[in-house]
């Protein structure tokens, strides 16, 4: 695996793309694979975006682990490991992106312009590796939803492809903050993907939304900040005759915040 912070040393041929912020795990080696079944060239980038963080210590807490990123990407099949510096990404003034409306609801209602630091890193990042496909996680399924509305208004020629939450044995969703939970916490945490399947097995709206609203609240552990129920085509609150429903939970556990999110198919009848 090539480790450069040149895109001189990559930039041809079909790239299937995974950018990153590194501190690596198993769901970003599942896109990785992902990446591998696409394309001709797998580029993973590790590049932490200081415009989507709006609060400096977290930037400055924000974990870098770059041995174990480099093992684990390149035994996922990366074949280009890129490192640009901030120098590379902002060059000279910075033109951001702005991610309507849908950029400041749920969790950009918690973090102002953490959408617009993401899309505008995304957009720099699609400029300087012009990959065919870029692969990002359901799991930040609005961020999901707000770069495949970026490419559509901005006609990026690139494909989005989704790539599907990887949780562990117990459902907890993968993420590189889990590893603040203790063992009680975690246990809490579980509750958010419980409520979510439990969710999903009703069969109307508002069936749905009482259940994950009971299961949500008989955690005490658990503070909430959302549990809704979303029109995956248009990300507003679903009705139910809605085709496309998911729900989406958010909250805090002894102050880790964790993010899920499941598509609620209809049951059988
Ligand atoms: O999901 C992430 O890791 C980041 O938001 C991304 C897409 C790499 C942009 O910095």
């Amino acid at each position: 695996m090539l480790i450069t912070s040149n895109t001189q040393e990559f930039r041809a041929g079909n790239i299937a793309f995974v950018p990153t912020m590194g501190a690596l795990h198993k769901g970003h080696a599942s896109l990785i694979n992902q990446a591998r079944q696409l394309g001709e060239k797998v580029v993973v980038s590790i590049f932490v975006n200081p415009l989507q963080f709006e609060n400096k210590s977290d930037l400055e807490k924000y974990p870098s682990t770059p041995e174990m990123d480099a093992e684990i990407a390149e035994s996922a099949g990366a074949d280009v490991l890129w490192l640009p510096n901030t120098s590379d990404i902002y060059p000279g003034e910075i033109k951001t992106v702005e991610p309507g409306p849908i950029g400041n609801i749920f969790e950009g209602e918690s973090r102002p312009a953490h959408f617009q630091g993401v899309l505008t890193v995304v957009k720099r990042l699609f400029d300087l590796v012009q990959p065919h496909w870029a692969i990002f996680g359901e799991k930040d399924y609005q961020q999901l939803f707000l770069i495949q509305q970026m490419v559509r208004e901005l006609q990026i020629p690139v494909s989005v492809v989704p790539g599907e939450t990887v949780r562990d044995l117990d459902g907890l969703a993968i993420s590189s903050r889990n590893v603040r939970l203790s063992e009680q916490d975690r246990n809490a945490a579980l509750v958010i993907s419980r409520a979510l399947n439990s969710a999903r097995g009703m069969h109307t709206l508002s069936a749905k939304q009482e259940t994950l609203d009971e299961a949500l609240f008989s955690e005490p552990l658990f503070r909430r900040d959302y549990a809704c129920i979303i029109d995956e085509a248009t990300f507003e609150l679903a009705s139910e005759t809605t085709v496309s429903k998911r729900a989406l939970v958010a909250g805090w556990v002894n102050g880790v915040r964790l993010i899920d999110n499941m598509p609620m198919k209809v049951s059988a009848q």
